[in-house]
């Protein structure tokens, strides 16, 4: 008799010890585990709004000694849009599924106060060992521009853009340094085209090589009206934090969410924007050029400046509704667990907003490789790696737990 009250006892006091357990298990036992792109539903990115987003893609310019070599610069105009990309890296499909090289020029007159011909040429983008006293890197990726002499005088630039125009909401990292002469802008932005410079949506980081080595710009396009007038409230102009200047080393990111645009350097928040939000699905850009305008300043022919990344990550929702290659579609069917008689159920609610599978690119151990923060999906995918791991210690200390109350 006397056992029996002792066993009923213990029973409301071992499930509350379980669950306090059980709880505690993702303290208990260190970081979240390191996981795949594939296996997330969602990245949760450490901003104050704590955003969600459902794609997620890790460019890294470090190790890619194979393709390093600058190319000489291309004098004549005719040649430079025209030119071929500067080595295979550029030609592969981890490339060329994401991004595009520019060619275009500004012979048109894009922008009113420009002085000088612009070409964006391919050869402007390449693969470049890392120089430096201490590298960080073997490689890293340049854009460079350069003021040439001709004739005629003219500005060889470079740009890269997304292929995608669907992103419409992202978290953009990169680690950058601008290096160069004065009379040059390089720029991290989001671009949505309109013929009418009212309706253009644009968030952009831009360093002007003839500023203070401090000081950046952060604009939600257009600053300015048809008819010249500043739109003050566009742009923040921010300082380089910790005392450094924009030729060191920096993650710069860009947060773009429904009402704000939110800028860091590393992991410091230096301005943030809610006034002209892009609303609307945008590219995503990166460039290195002059056009002798106001803004941009003249380079000093042979002079060159260059944009210097050695890794992108990037983490966005997109509109598009074809992905681009099939091995997109894989990876889709698998982040939703789209497979079985629940498959359509399961990616249903993902596309309603319900993120399942959570992961983060901000508390991982390995810079691009996501870690798995929760999974609400546990039971119904328990037969996967990911979950599976994180049950071996629940299923441990359940076990020490059972034993100790023998
Ligand atoms: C570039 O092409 C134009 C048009 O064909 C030609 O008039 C011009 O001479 C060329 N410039 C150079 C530097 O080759
Ligand atoms: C500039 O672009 C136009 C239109 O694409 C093209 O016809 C022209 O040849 C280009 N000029 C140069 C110098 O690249
Ligand atoms: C930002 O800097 C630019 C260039 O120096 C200047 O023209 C502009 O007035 C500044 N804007 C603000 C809001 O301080
Ligand atoms: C935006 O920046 C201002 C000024 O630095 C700061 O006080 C504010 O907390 C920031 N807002 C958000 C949402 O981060
Ligand atoms: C750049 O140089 C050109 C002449 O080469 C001149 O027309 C233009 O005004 C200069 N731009 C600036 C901002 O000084
Ligand atoms: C991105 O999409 C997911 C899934 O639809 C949604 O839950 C999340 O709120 C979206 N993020 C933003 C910033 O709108
Ligand atoms: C957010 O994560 C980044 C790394 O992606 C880190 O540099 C930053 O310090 C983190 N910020 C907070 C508030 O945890």
């Amino acid at each position: 008799m006397m056992e029996l009250v002792m066993q009923k006892a213990r029973l409301p006091a071992l499930s509350s010890c379980l669950f306090f357990l059980l709880s505690a298990l993702p303290l208990a036992s260190g970081s979240p585990t390191l996981t795949e792109d594939s296996k997330c539903g969602c990245f949760v990115v450490n901003d104050t709004e704590a955003s969600y987003f459902t794609k997620h893609k890790f460019f890294d310019f470090r190790g890619l000694t194979q393709y390093a070599g600058v190319p000489a610069t291309i004098t004549n105009p005719n040649d430079s849009g025209t030119a071929a990309v500067t080595s295979q890296y550029f030609t592969s499909t981890e490339w060329t599924d994401t991004w595009m090289v520019g060619n275009w020029n500004n012979s048109a007159g894009v922008r009113k106060d420009s002085s000088v011909l612009m070409v964006n040429s391919p050869n402007n983008v390449y693969i470049e060992a890392n120089g430096d006293r201490n590298p960080t890197s073997q490689t890293f990726l340049t854009l460079r521009t350069q003021r040439l002499p001709g004739p005629p005088e003219f500005q060889t630039a470079a740009e890269i853009e997304s292929v995608s125009g669907g992103f419409r909401y992202l978290s953009v990292r990169m680690l950058a340094r601008t290096i160069g002469s004065p009379g040059a802008i390089t720029a991290l932005f989001t671009y949505r085209h309109s013929d009418k410079l009212a309706e253009v949506q644009e968030t952009d980081l831009e360093i002007r090589t003839k500023d203070p080595r401090n000081i950046l710009h952060y604009t939600n396009q257009p600053s300015y009206t048809e008819d010249g007038d500043d739109i003050a409230e566009a742009t923040q102009n921010a300082t380089m934090p910790d005392g450094l200047d924009w030729t060191a080393w920096a993650v710069h990111r860009l947060d773009w969410t429904p009402t704000t645009t939110k800028w860091y350097i590393d992991g410091q928040q230096v301005a943030n924007n809610s006034f002209q939000t892009p609303r609307d699905a945008s590219k995503v850009i990166l460039n290195a050029w002059s056009d002798g305008g106001e803004w941009s300043g003249n380079m000093t022919n042979f002079d060159a400046a260059y944009l210097q990344i050695q890794w992108l990550d990037i983490t966005w929702n997109t509109t598009d509704t074809k992905p681009a290659a099939k091995r997109d579609v894989e990876s889709e069917l698998g982040a939703r667990h789209d497979v079985g008689p629940h498959g359509p159920l399961l990616a249903r609610a993902t596309e309603q907003g319900t993120c399942k599978t959570v992961c983060s690119i901000d508390e991982t151990t390995n810079l691009g490789q996501p870690v798995m923060l929760w999974n609400n999906g546990a039971m119904r995918t328990a037969g996967e790696r990911s979950s599976f791991v994180s049950w071996i210690p629940s299923a441990a200390v359940f076990a020490l737990f059972v034993l100790s109350l023998r």
